[in-house]
């Protein structure tokens, strides 16, 4: 049986003191449950303090990106090794905005290269990510003219194989994957149940039809894009989705904490 888990992305929210208080408010709403495992990925900037603050509170840190290499002249970038340091058990990879694909948000033509993520960098995050031993969240989720033109199971499949190329069940140790349509973010449009439960089911075939049964049934397979507390629980209730990755609604605590009930 897979323990549920419950992500707060928090993207480009809050100062430090913000995001402090915010995870001590957090801890004091949620009721810990067992078989839900919950983790925060704040900005770079508050991880340091938030490791400190969720010491011994069982929820898990995790960070909103990384850089593969180990050490050396890479201007604005942050390492693995790094992360380990602050406590990082998790990091997001691959999301849909650092891949530069908004749902709503307008960004100048010209300035999408900033966003650089490809398939490529996104299997030698993963890649090094688990040589730390810090859990890939994995994100995947089609457009909405992609999914208009009847691509999605294509795209998602695609983004798969590329991100997971040449690494081998035995290596993926908390390995997740996230559901996350980019027209669903940040929109209020959330997916359909059924549709959201039927694209994370076609993820885990093809888990398994690339890294075997056993891989593809302990893996997590989250849903992402306007989770609230409104609708967790019918999505969390469904055969093949394992939690959820949450942005706006987990900046608010006790949204958060109600969402985290519903797993
Ligand atoms: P949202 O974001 O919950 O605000 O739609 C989810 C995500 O981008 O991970």
């Amino acid at each position: 049986m897979r323990n549920k888990l419950v992500a707060a992305n928090w993207k480009m929210h809050f100062t430090v003191a913000e995001a402090c208080a915010t995870a001590e408010s957090l801890i004091r709403h949620v009721e810990r449950k067992p078989n839900v495992d919950v983790v925060i990925c704040p900005p770079y900037t508050a991880l340091s303090k938030l490791h400190d603050l969720l010491k011994g509170t069982g929820i898990a840190l995790g960070a909103q990106n990384v850089f593969w290499m180990e050490k050396g002249a890479f201007t604005g970038c942050v390492a693995p090794a790094m992360l380990v340091d602050l406590g990082v058990t998790y990091c997001i990879v691959g999301h849909s905005e650092t891949r530069g694909r908004f749902g709503k948000l307008e960004i100048p033509e010209s300035t999408l290269s900033l966003f650089s993520e490809t398939d490529e960098t996104v299997n030698l995050k993963i890649r090094a990510l688990l040589y730390h031993n810090i859990a890939p969240i994995l994100c995947v989720g089609e457009t909405l003219s992609e999914r208009e033109a009847g691509k999605t199971d294509e795209v998602i499949r695609r983004q798969l194989r590329a991100g997971l190329q040449g690494i081998d069940a035995a290596e993926l140790h908390g390995f997740a994957v996230a559901y996350e349509p980019v027209w669903a973010i940040g929109t209020g449009q959330t997916c359909d149940t059924p549709e959201a439960n039927r694209v994370c089911g076609m993820v885990r075939s093809e888990l398994a039809a690339m890294l075997g049964d056993e891989l593809a049934s302990k893996t997590r397979v989250l849903y992402g894009g306007s989770v609230k507390a409104a609708n967790a629980k019918d999505l969390f209730g469904q055969s093949d989705i394992d939690g959820g990755l949450v942005g706006g609604a987990s900046l608010d605590p006790q949204e958060f904490s109600r969402i985290i009930m519903s797993a």
